[in-house]
């Protein structure tokens, strides 16, 4: 008798009605059964941050996860960040200030960054350093990711100023 699952889950708004092992992985299922495969696999045990996704806003390490833990949250990813040709301004600051090379981490940023930003959009220059911490980058020596976070963060900081000002 299959130990199979039948979930659903949903991506970017949409919904996957996926059947999985139970220990099947949350990045896993985001990339082989729902077919995202912007979201990527590095060390698989919680170290390097590249499957990064937010689950009900919070940003979760996807392979630490299982695919049925997260059954009728809201998962986000980054495809629903923004496209090619309508990049958000996150996306858009990292090119502009090169902070990818490979881009295998890319997503992970992206994703840890959106999370923490919405939830604290005035976080200090200094937290913001603790939280990119947490994600593993092999080419970029970091000093631009910091310059284009910082940028955003900025950006949203005086955005929100002006607005109530
Ligand atoms: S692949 Fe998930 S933290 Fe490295
Ligand atoms: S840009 Fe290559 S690992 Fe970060």
């Amino acid at each position: 008798m299959s130990d199979k699952r039948d979930i659903t889950l949903t991506v970017n708004n949409r919904s996957y009605s996926i059947r999985v092992e139970p220990r099947r992985t949350l990045v896993d299922a985001i990339r082989e059964d729902c077919g995202q495969t912007g979201t990527h696999i590095g060390c698989e045990h919680g170290v390097c941050g590249a499957c990064t996704v937010l689950v009900d806003g919070a940003p979760v390490r996807a392979c630490l996860m299982f695919a049925v833990q997260a059954a009728n949250k809201e998962i986000r990813t980054v495809e629903g960040l923004g496209s090619v040709d309508n990049l958000n301004p996150l996306q858009r600051a990292f090119m502009e200030h090169h902070a990818l090379q490979c881009g295998f981490c890319t997503p992970g940023f992206l994703m840890l960054v959106t999370g923490v930003l919405e939830r604290e959009p005035d976080i200090g220059d200094d937290e913001l350093i603790d939280v990119l911490a947490s994600n593993l980058c092999r080419c970029t020596g970091y000093q631009n990711i910091i310059k284009a976070v910082r940028a955003v963060a900025h950006d949203m900081r005086q955005a929100r100023s002006n607005a109530s000002a």
